[in-house]
């Protein structure tokens, strides 16, 4: 078991990088220690902070990593547990978030989950084939739509398909980081 430096822990699940480097700049203004959820964020490592970060990207509507987070949140009672989201979607379209957080984590759960989100892009040129050729269809099959039809989200689909565009919010990262009490449960 690892013995804590911080009351702290902030943990990832990222794919193309993005939610890492969230998770160490929030990890770098807090004195946290980092995990990667892959790797070496088991239940007992964490049960031993008071505060748990956990940052993943949106893949087609779910939080990369929430399964794994699901497991443990039995044995994180009485901690401040914070989802972090990241991915494409604009902060402000809550109703989108709200979707993706009941896809991600049972309900049951929230009244001891806080969440927030940040924005993120991967950069087209990094991605799988796999992405790469679900990103040539989804393209495909919003450029068959009428104009008029299309919503905001595909309308940004196609004017930022084929770019690189990665963008790394550091100060948006830092304020959060900054108001991390506000986040923590009422003890
Ligand atoms: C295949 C694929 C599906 C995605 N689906 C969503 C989505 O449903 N909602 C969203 O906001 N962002 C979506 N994104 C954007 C990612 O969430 C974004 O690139 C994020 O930075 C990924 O985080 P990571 O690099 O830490 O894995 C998707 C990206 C890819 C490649």
């Amino acid at each position: 078991m690892s013995i804590p430096g911080s009351a702290y822990a902030v943990v990832y699940k990222s794919k193309y990088g993005a939610s890492e480097k969230y998770a160490r700049i929030i990890a770098g203004n807090l004195q946290a220690d980092l995990f990667n959820a892959d790797e070496d964020a088991s239940e007992q490592s964490l049960c031993t902070y008071q505060t748990i970060i956990w940052c993943g990207g949106i893949y087609a509507g779910r939080i990369n990593g929430a399964d794994i987070l699901r497991k443990h949140l039995e044995e994180f009672k009485g901690k401040s547990v914070i989802v972090v989201s990241v991915g494409n979607t604009p902060a402000d379209r809550l109703d989108i978030l709200r979707k993706v957080r009941r896809n991600s984590i049972p309900r049951k759960h929230y009244q001891a989950i806080k969440f927030h989100h940040f924005v993120a892009r991967a950069n087209f040129s990094a991605l799988t084939m796999g992405d790469r050729i679900m990103f040539t269809f989804r393209r495909l099959a919003v450029s068959l739509k009428p104009v008029g039809l299309r919503s905001e989200g595909e309308n940004r689909f196609l004017s930022e398909y084929g770019r690189d565009m990665q963008v790394i919010d550091e100060a948006a990262a830092m304020a959060f980081a900054a108001k991390i009490d506000d986040f923590a449960l009422p003890g």
